[in-house]
């Protein structure tokens, strides 16, 4: 099953040019967006008072990503629930409110309760998730089948690019009666389109990033810094490191570098600065200079040809990803930290798909 790959995981990362197609595929028509599942509840979606997303871990982390153009393109509030803290407060959830669930295996117990406590409250429920006939896919409203596959490795890797995916296209859906945003949603249609040609190019990073962890594997701790779209992307890619390569490492907000994590930073501790073209581009560029006015060990990532515009002084280490439209840019970032986990835990000796302590779906609380 896994053909010429040593391991799922490897095999999974690989596969997301083909993923990301089926997760697309006969939903994109006619300069539009048809999802099946959406259809009939679309009316009462744009009149809902917020969105909540809840999920866990990487799932958690895809609504994360989904945040900031579910906003933008449906003008609708969109708060985070990661699933065990809302059951932990009991957090307010409303009649008024959609609620999205996202999960991959669909049977993750957090998950599923949060989805009882949100139905008990009268929410309308919206799944994502990968399984079909899955608890979540039963038991919501409605909700879109992602359809990336099954996936075996326990570290989440194509459910991750396809769940933003299909969010992405949700929110086009949603907002798909607003004029006022019609060339942005045009302009990111087309970003869909081709999507999968980037992702075959960002993966021929794969001895890179084989060379890069192997210049961190005695590493103790990893630091990953990004904003904007690309929050989720540092947090995704801290989860997969800490998960499979058992290697200390922190997503972190960058605008939040200055209230704390900058006292960590010195000529040892590794750092990765996501650093793409987008809004946020500039303050990345300040961070950088930060960081290295601290000698901070930099890693930076960053659209093709930026090398000089984000490294000026030729200290940091580049990796160079191809550009997509903004909002769809984590899709390509988290691959070569995918990469880079995959090629640490690898080197560093550990189980890729059966990391310690953990199970692919979390089925007790
Ligand atoms: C559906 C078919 C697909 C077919 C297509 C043709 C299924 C599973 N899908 O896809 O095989 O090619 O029509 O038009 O038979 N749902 C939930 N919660 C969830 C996920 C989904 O309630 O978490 C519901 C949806 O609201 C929908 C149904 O399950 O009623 C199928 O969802 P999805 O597979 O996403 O729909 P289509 O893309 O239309
Ligand atoms: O099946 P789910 O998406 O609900 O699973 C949620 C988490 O348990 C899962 O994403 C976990 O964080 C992964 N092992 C991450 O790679």
């Amino acid at each position: 099953k896994k053909g010429s790959y040593d391991h799922f995981m490897q095999k999974e990362i690989h596969e997301q040019p083909h993923s990301l197609t089926t997760t697309m595929r006969g939903r994109l028509k006619d300069g539009g967006v048809l999802l099946g599942g959406l259809k009939e509840h679309l009316k009462t979606i744009r009149r809902c008072r917020r969105v909540v997303f809840i999920g866990c871990g990487t799932s958690y982390n895809a609504a994360l990503a989904a945040r900031p153009f579910v906003e933008e393109l449906t003008g609708i509030p969109v708060t985070m629930e990661v699933a065990s803290d809302l059951l932990d407060r009991q957090g307010p959830i409303y009649r008024e409110d959609t609620a999205v669930f996202v999960s991959q295996s669909g049977e993750t117990a957090d998950t599923l309760h949060a989805l009882d406590y949100a139905l008990e409250n009268g929410a309308l429920c919206v799944g994502i998730t990968n399984t079909v006939g899955s608890t979540l896919s039963r038991k919501t409203h409605c909700g879109v089948h992602i359809n990336a596959g099954c996936e075996i490795g326990v570290a989440s890797t194509k459910a991750y690019t396809s769940q933003i995916v299909a969010m992405a296209m949700m929110a086009l859906a949603i907002g798909s009666d607003q004029i006022s945003t019609q060339a942005r949603r045009n302009a990111i249609i087309s970003g869909l389109t081709s999507l999968p040609n980037s992702v075959s190019e960002v993966l021929k990073l794969d001895a890179e990033m084989k060379e890069l962890a192997s210049s961190l594997i005695d590493s103790e701790s990893l630091l990953v810094f990004g904003r904007g779209y690309n929050y989720a992307t540092a947090l995704e890619g801290a989860l997969k490191v800490k998960e499979v390569a058992l290697m200390h490492s922190e997503g972190m907000l960058a605008g939040e570098m200055k209230h704390g994590p900058l006292a960590l930073v010195d000529e040892n501790l590794p750092i990765i600065v996501i650093a793409t073209r987008d809004a946020c581009f500039s303050k990345q560029q300040s961070v950088i200079q930060q960081l290295l006015s601290r000698k901070g060990r930099l890693i930076v990532m960053c659209s093709k040809g930026d090398a000089s515009a984000v490294c000026p002084t030729g200290s940091c280490r580049v990796i160079e990803v191809p550009g997509v439209a903004d909002c769809l840019q984590p899709v390509i970032n988290i691959i070569p930290l995918q990469l880079l986990a995959y090629h640490l835990t690898v080197l560093r000796g550990f189980d890729v798909d059966q990391p310690r302590n953990l199970a692919k779906s979390v089925t007790t609380q």
